[in-house]
């Protein structure tokens, strides 16, 4: 067996972690699940030291897509190997990396937390990869979350490059919207620094937010969608669905098109 692509690195998850993609994924993608012949296949890659991610990624896109099949891919063989007795129906798990050696091409590669730990430099050339591999039409969901997925950045590509980046956020988990750039994708985590735009529209995403202040007193969710709607005029936030407007500002998401903060 050819040896995988990548290093094994801290194996760090939890319960509901991913919930805010998982809910993304399932709310914005599932059109593209439904349209698949047969069975679309969802790769979870590098699912970490325990299978729960993965499991919950399966139940809430079964329940969208019943058709869905999904496989945890993990480079460590000993997370492999204690993930299998979860194995049900439509839910595998197999050894390997970003060559992803799963039965067909897949429709979506979730990676979360795994190409943060990888050199930023390597976090591209391993976008490139995947993207050679996904099936035609699909989609990459990379991201970054913090420990109990109250701030999550995720990074959505298709085969011909980065596509969007949406922010999700706990409201109350937070002080300002910036307080979200520590987790943006590796990719991009290094740009954030004067004369960048993924700076510039934290920086100007803060300042609506700050404008936005009276809204507090009907909740953090009607500032945060009021926030949306003010950085929209200069900025250009997906505003309506499925990727943006009222319905997912309401979860505390924004989603931006890469090219505005590339
Ligand atoms: C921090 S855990 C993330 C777990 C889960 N995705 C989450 O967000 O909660 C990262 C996992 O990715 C795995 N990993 C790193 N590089 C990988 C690769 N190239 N292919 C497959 N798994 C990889 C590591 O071994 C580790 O178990």
């Amino acid at each position: 067996m050819r040896r995988p692509v990548g290093e094994i690195t801290r194996g760090t998850t939890g319960h509901n972690r991913l919930r805010r993609s998982d809910r993304w994924l399932a709310a914005v993608h599932a059109p593209l699940l439904r349209s698949a012949p047969g069975a679309p296949l969802v790769a979870d890659l590098g699912y970490g030291a325990s299978h729960v991610t993965t499991l919950e990624l399966f139940v809430r896109l079964r329940a969208v897509c019943p058709r869905v099949e999904v496989v945890g891919v993990e480079i460590d063989p000993a997370r492999v190997a204690a993930a299998l007795p979860y194995e049900r129906e439509g839910l595998t798990f197999v050894r390997g990396g970003f060559e992803l050696p799963v039965p067909r091409r897949p429709l979506v590669v979730r990676a979360f937390n795994v190409l943060r730990q990888y050199a930023e430099a390597d976090a591209w050339a391993y976008w490139d990869l995947l993207r050679s591999r996904i099936a035609p039409g699909g989609l990459i969901v990379e991201g970054t979350c913090s420990e109990v997925g109250h701030r999550a950045v995720w990074a959505a590509l298709g085969a011909e490059g980065p596509r969007t980046l949406t922010f999700a956020a706990r409201f109350g988990g937070f002080d300002r919207p910036s307080d979200l750039a520590e987790r943006l994708p590796k990719t991009l985590i290094h740009r954030n620094v004067p004369g960048e735009p993924v700076h510039e529209f934290l920086r100007q995403w803060d300042r609506a937010w700050a404008t936005c202040a009276p809204f507090a007193a009907y909740g953090a969710r009607q500032r945060w969608i009021r926030t949306a709607e003010l950085l929209a005029r200069d900025w250009p936030v997906a505003v309506a669905p499925p990727l943006g407007g009222p319905s997912r500002w309401r979860l505390g998401e924004l989603t931006i098109p890469w090219s505005a903060v590339a």
